[in-house]
């Protein structure tokens, strides 16, 4: 649905890392894991095109007045890379932006039994919080959060509050482990023998390297994919990926917007 959301916060959480919080009609309380939301970051002609960006989070704002009704809200987590995005971050209490949420398809929460292995780089985080919430509530929890430094680490302290077992590694060893995160997940799978379902978002080489370990290990793996969106809902084509059938003589191509973003990590073209 498209709405116009007030933004109740919006704060530098780590350096280029903002979290915003937004009021939204109640029926975005519903929002699953996974599903994103369409943002026009100015009333202004440029730029012009919809920002697509993860639901970190869906809650009710309790107003400080006794008796006030509550008010359902939506947050996001969003790296400043470009026009749109340090737009966003000039943004305060109060201000108005039109938004159009929630979209796509989101996580399958899968089966109890097993662990549930997250696995996120920088800001592909984001849509990760919201299943490690649903996620808690059956299963044991791991998080494997990598980044080029520590300020790539972000909000960490909100996952152990959901009772998320949290490691982490970066490139320059500034925070955690030195390295890729996705050793960490390698030694987790050999202890657990194959029991675990991974749920992974970021940089295109995290997630490739990641989905050809599940397939090699044959785990249950979804993947979110954040590539280039135009207008979220289907109507131009800009967003495909690569199926697992694809080749020049026979294409073979997921619309991310509506069939995903997020994908059984099989059902994508790979590099091995
Ligand atoms: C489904 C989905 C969910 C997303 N969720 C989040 C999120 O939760 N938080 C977040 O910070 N970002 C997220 N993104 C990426 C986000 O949409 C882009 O960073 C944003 O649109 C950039 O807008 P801009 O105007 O600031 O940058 P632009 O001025 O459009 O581009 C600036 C630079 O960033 C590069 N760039 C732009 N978009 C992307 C992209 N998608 N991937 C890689 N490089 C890009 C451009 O090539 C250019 O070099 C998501 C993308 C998708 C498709
Ligand atoms: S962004 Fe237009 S079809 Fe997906």
């Amino acid at each position: 649905m498209q709405f116009t959301a007030m933004i109740l916060s919006n704060v530098e959480v780590s350096p280029g890392y903002w979290r915003m919080r937004m009021t939204a009609p109640s029926e975005c309380a519903a929002a699953r894991p996974g599903q994103f939301m369409m943002v026009r970051v100015t009333g202004a002609i440029d730029p012009l095109l919809r920002r697509p960006f993860g639901i970190f989070d869906v809650g009710c704002h309790i107003p400080a007045q006794s008796g006030a009704v509550r008010q359902p809200y939506l947050e996001m987590l969003y790296r400043v890379v470009g026009k749109g995005t340090a737009l966003l971050a000039t943004l305060h209490a109060s201000d108005l932006i039109d938004l159009l949420a929630p979209l796509g398809k989101g996580f399958d929460l899968g089966e109890a039994d097993g662990e549930k292995l997250i696995v996120g780089g920088g800001v592909g985080l984001a849509p990760l919080y919201l299943l490690a919430k649903e996620l808690v509530k059956q299963s044991k929890v791991r998080l494997f959060a990598g980044g080029r430094t520590r300020d790539d680490i972000l909000c960490i302290t909100e996952f152990e509050r959901l009772g998320v077992e949290c490691y982490t590694a970066t490139e320059d060893g500034s925070l955690g482990e030195c390295g890729l995160v996705t050793e960490a997940l390698l030694r987790r799978l050999d202890q657990l023998q194959g029991k675990a379902t991974i749920y992974a978002c970021g940089p295109h080489g995290m997630l490739n390297a990641v989905a050809v370990i599940a397939a090699e290990r044959g785990i249950p793996c979804q993947v979110s994919l954040e590539g280039y969106m135009a207008c979220g809902v289907g109507a131009c084509l800009g967003c495909v990926a690569p199926g697992r059938g694809h080749s020049p003589e026979t294409p073979d191509f997921r619309c991310v917007c509506t069939e995903g973003p997020v994908f059984e990590s099989g059902e994508l073209k790979w590099r091995d």
